[in-house]
């Protein structure tokens, strides 16, 4: 009697996995993400199915007896530069030893030229790097480090999509650092799942994460995204790797901005920010001046608010417009680079008690240079741009923002307050509109003029040129 197989189905955004179809996962709600793959069943060769899901958990299977904690060795201090500055920075101080990062974005937006960039600089400092891809041949590789310079003798690189193949590279060559570009084009022959399947980029991955964890090598894995924003594939990648970056950025616009979203490693805060050029990546070193550098200067409708990425300070222009309704309809609210529901709230708090009668405009907010803000320290600023977009009225070019708005009017302190007026200072604003609640036992750069308002009101006097 032959194997016998086993249907399974399993969802494409979890990995949740079923013995019956269902119209909806019952572990992440998503609807019709259940897919049927066919496994050998328990004769076969990864035996059952609870059988097949403990061989593919995320961990090694080390065999070591537990040891008492002041004997462990932390990996964390084997970190190693991948001679960029800003993916280090984002790693949380360079490349942990056995660790697997995986790279999220969308097509196009420079992940493999990144890693490429990567593998050059630590295969001429450090050690031997394997660069595989799977999508690329190996001239169209040649072609991208020639581009970038990449001519180390250190790094090899491979057009592979047999995860067989590749580990019997990674025996022969012993790198210090491999990356798969892309995981979704990798396939085992002697996965049960079928190739391409959700089932095999995992397995994939699992196999990557036991060869990380018992060599000692870092691994990364490039990753797609699908349009809603999220890495294809299912999203227990994310669970089992140690470290998840997102590369983002507008196609048309030359800048990227490289983020965790989770770090075993490291703290999720810090960006890394590039200029895309003729020879590949370019760190910004700084990025304030970058993201201001085109805007219009004396023009209603922009500030600059201070925000915090991480540990650093950055210096960004929201803009908004604000116009009248056309034909009586349903007033439109475009949010870009800010939380939707939070531009509403603000257009709310400034209708209520700044006296903005903004039922029957509408209002279009951006963040300049399609960065994202997330901290509430901004919402001071996209207040007094919708006001000043709406009145028509600049608000005052060397002034800089930050505060969070309550729902009363009142302006909120924020966190940090110190690096964000240096910023300021060293960019040569001369004016700080800052929370009244943080002006106590504040530090402040000489040559720059700081005001505390209290509320909303107060902000906009000050903030308005008249
Ligand atoms: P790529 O790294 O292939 O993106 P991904 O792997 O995320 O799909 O980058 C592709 C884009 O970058 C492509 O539009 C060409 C551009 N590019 C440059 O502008 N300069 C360069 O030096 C390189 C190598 C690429
Ligand atoms: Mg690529």
């Amino acid at each position: 009697m032959g194997p016998k197989r086993e249907a399974v189905f399993v969802c494409q955004e979890c990995g949740h996995e079923s013995l019956k179809w269902l119209g909806r996962c019952p572990s992440c709600q998503a609807w019709n993400s259940l897919v049927e793959e066919v496994r050998p069943g328990k004769s076969g060769a990864f035996g059952s199915l609870a059988a097949t899901r403990t061989d593919l958990g995320a961990q090694p299977r080390a065999g070591e007896p537990p040891i008492p904690i002041g004997k462990a060795v932390s990996r964390e201090e084997q970190r190693f530069s991948t001679s960029i500055g800003e993916l280090d920075r984002v790693l949380g101080g360079g490349m942990v030893r056995g660790s697997v990062v995986l790279v999220g974005g969308d097509p196009g937006i420079g992940k493999s030229t990144l890693l490429l960039q990567a593998s050059q600089g630590v295969s001429s400092s450090r050690g031997r790097v394997l660069y595989v891809s799977g999508e690329e041949s190996v001239d169209q590789v040649k072609l991208r480090a020639d581009r970038i310079g990449a001519a180390s003798d250190r790094l090899f690189i491979a057009a592979q999509t047999d995860l067989g193949v590749v580990l019997e590279y990674l025996r022969s060559i012993a790198p210090m650092l491999v990356v798969i570009d892309s995981i979704q084009t990798m396939y085992h022959p002697e996965f049960p799942s079928a190739p391409g399947s959700v089932g095999q980029v995992r397995e994939s991955t699992a196999e990557l994460i036991r060869f990380a964890k018992t060599s000692g090598v870092s691994v990364v894995v490039v990753g797609h995204v699908t349009k809603a924003g999220t890495l294809a594939g299912p999203r227990v990648l994310e669970h089992m790797v140690d470290t998840v970056l997102y590369f983002e950025g507008e196609q048309h616009h030359s800048y990227r901005v490289l983020r965790a979203v989770k770090n075993r490693f490291g703290s999720t805060n810090e960006i890394g920010v590039f200029e895309m050029r003729d020879g590949g990546l370019k760190e910004v070193a700084n990025p304030s001046e970058l993201f201001l550098s085109q805007r219009p200067v004396g023009a209603a409708g922009s500030v600059v608010v201070a925000s915090m990425e991480g540990s650093r300070p950055l210096l960004v222009e929201v803009q908004a417009l604000v116009g009248a309704t056309n034909f009586m309809g349903t007033p439109r609210r475009l949010a870009t680079g800010v939380d939707y529901n939070r531009v509403s709230i603000i257009l709310a708090v400034l209708e209520k008690r700044a006296g903005l009668a903004l039922g029957a405009q509408d209002v279009y907010v951006n963040v300049a240079g399609g960065v994202r803000l997330e901290e509430p320290a901004a919402d001071l600023g996209i207040a007094i741009a919708a006001a000043s977009s709406f009145r028509n009225v600049p608000c005052d070019p060397q002034t800089v923002v930050l505060g969070e708005l309550g729902l009363a009017g009142e302006v909120r302190g924020v966190a940090r307050v110190e690096p964000r007026l240096q910023e300021a200072a060293k960019l040569g604003f001369r004016r700080c509109l800052i929370p009244r609640n943080n002006l106590k036992g504040l530090g402040k750069p000489a040559g720059t003029e700081i005001i505390g308002v209290e509320n909303i009101g107060a902000a906009l006097e000050v903030a308005l040129l008249r």
